[in-house]
């Protein structure tokens, strides 16, 4: 059976790149997975070009094209809809949402800290300058309170493994190349 996934991002586009390559067109027992469709809010996010090299309809939907957050989030759902996908994927995206998007997709957010610490946009500094000996990233459902939602899955380290920022950023990011396309692979696997 196939199962068709909308991944939405904003930035570099990293995790992005890291779940084509692991899962497009994969068989994972009886599931194959299909990326339908990509979707970025900002045009000038590095993302976009990884994105250009699959051969994956990529739309560019700037949100300072709409005059409200209502607007953006309409726009944004109907053009999720069009791809009638199983399963959405924030990855790296960078927007808050409102209930027309939460109430109505059903979709999972990567988070670089261990939730509910350091919600919103500064986690990886935060919780780097905290005085948290462990670090490490979630996986989520999107709810109406951002990060909020329940956690599907986390990994962890001890933050002494890690010397400076640098590393430590790295770390994280390679938790979540490994961990995100996991998540996505058992819950595609189950009767979403
Ligand atoms: C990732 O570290 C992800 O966890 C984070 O943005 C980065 C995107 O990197 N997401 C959030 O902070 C969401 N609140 P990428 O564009 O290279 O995948």
């Amino acid at each position: 059976m196939t199962k068709k996934i909308v991944i939405l991002f904003s930035g570099s586009g990293t995790n992005l790149e890291n779940i084509i390559k692991t899962l497009h067109k994969k068989s994972f027992d009886s599931t194959t997975i299909e990326i339908a469709g990509l979707i970025c809010n900002n045009p000038n996010a590095k993302g976009i070009e990884k994105a250009l090299k699959y051969d994956i309809k990529t739309d560019i939907i700037n949100h300072k094209d709409f005059s409200s957050r209502h607007e953006f989030d309409t726009k944004l759902v109907n053009k999720i809809n069009e791809f009638k996908p199983d399963l959405v994927v924030l990855a790296g995206f960078m927007r808050i949402l409102s209930p027309i998007f939460t109430d109505n997709i059903k979709a999972i957010n990567l988070h670089p800290s261990i939730l509910p610490l350091f919600k919103g946009d500064k986690a990886i500094i935060e919780s780097w300058e905290s005085d948290m000996k462990i670090a490490g990233i979630s996986v989520h459902y999107v709810s109406g309170e951002l990060d909020g939602g329940k956690i599907i899955d986390q990994l962890s380290f001890h933050k002494n493994e890690t010397k400076t920022y640098e590393a430590y950023e790295d770390k994280i990011h390679s938790l979540e190349y490994e961990l995100l396309p996991k998540v996505i692979i058992n819950l595609l696997s189950k009767t979403l």
